[in-house]
């Protein structure tokens, strides 16, 4: 059994304010909803990070401005190729680096080796399985040759602010002087737009968080019934957060079997499952701050609803 799973699942759900996080969702059928996500048109912030890597590519190694050869160390690869036309432009273009992807999942990492050495042959590609600073403190520290760190995606967004900036002083403490970050972080912008990318109408986010509840039960014996519970999200323009919940439509009880544990459920009652939060330049700005690094540049995709900001130690 996952105990860390176990022990979040027992105290989320007996607490007062029932909470699950949404680091559970990432299960095979779970990564693969997200994937569907990816390809929704409402979905703009894949779309947007691809145009910024895509056009600008070029001026963003030309502001890390290296000597070769460098590392690139994307932090969550997953299997999907976020950073392909980044690795095609620098392939391209014979500039020597060596390229690490880092991920928890073995199959991801497998999957987009296998992709990457079928469409960039040349690539310098070395695959690394398990905790992003177990392997940044002993790859990264430990090499003279200097690292660019990637964490793309949004990512960032799915801590709440303190946490996100105890993260990048992480990242911080092993990087070495010089040393860049490229962070994705999505952008504050006309709230509709970012309502339509979580609340889409085909309700394939719905479908995301209510396969959190078929994980559950499928590994502790649980017995929810995905019909009786809804999706809702909300979108604070101030605050920058969307949070996102799943609605009980009954009173109900849901047993946990292998935890040995019954769950009441009110009429209406929410479990909150995540967090995206959006920033804007300025509130970037002060992150990179508080964990002590310097903002190099925005790169923002055309309609600046996205932003690879890079960050130098
Ligand atoms: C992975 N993460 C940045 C996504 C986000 O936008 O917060 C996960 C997601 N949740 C709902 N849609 C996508």
């Amino acid at each position: 059994m996952n105990t860390d799973f176990a022990n979040d699942v027992i105290e989320g759900l007996s607490s007062k304010k029932k909470h699950l996080s949404s680091k559970y969702f990432y299960d095979d059928i779970g990564s693969r909803i997200f994937q569907e996500i990816m390809n929704m048109p409402e979905y703009y912030l894949t779309d947007s990070e691809f145009e910024i890597l895509s056009l600008q590519a070029k001026q963003i190694i030309a502001a890390v401005n290296f000597d070769t050869p460098f590392n690139i160390v994307e932090l969550g690869a997953g299997d999907g190729f976020k950073t392909f036309k980044l690795l095609e432009y620098l392939v391209n273009n014979e500039i020597e680096f060596h390229y690490v992807p880092v991920d928890i999942s073995q199959g991801a990492m497998d999957s987009l080796t296998k992709k990457l050495k079928e469409k960039l042959p040349n690539l310098s590609i070395h695959p690394r399985v398990g905790d992003y600073f177990e392997i940044l403190s002993k790859e990264n520290v430990q090499t003279d040759i200097p690292s660019l760190l990637l964490f793309l995606g949004g990512n960032i967004g799915n801590y709440p602010e303190k946490e996100a900036v105890n993260l990048l002083q992480l990242f911080n403490d092993n990087m070495k002087k010089g040393d860049a970050l490229l962070l994705g972080v999505d952008v504050k912008k006309n709230p509709i737009i970012v309502q339509n990318a979580y609340l889409d109408k085909h309700g394939i986010t719905k479908r995301f968080n209510l396969n959190l509840l078929l994980r559950i039960n499928k590994e502790f014996d649980g017995d929810f019934k995905v019909d009786d519970f809804d999706f809702y999200c909300h979108y604070d323009p101030i605050s920058g957060d969307v949070k996102s919940y799943i609605v009980s439509l009954r009173n109900q009880k849901v047993a946990l079997k292998k935890l040995d544990v019954m769950v009441d459920f009110k009429y209406d009652e929410l479990i909150w499952t995540e967090l995206s939060k959006k920033y804007s330049l300025e509130e970037i700005d002060v992150l990179a701050v508080q964990s002590n690094f310097k903002v190099v540049n925005h790169f923002l995709d055309c309609k600046h609803y996205f932003t690879d900001t890079l960050l130098i130690k």
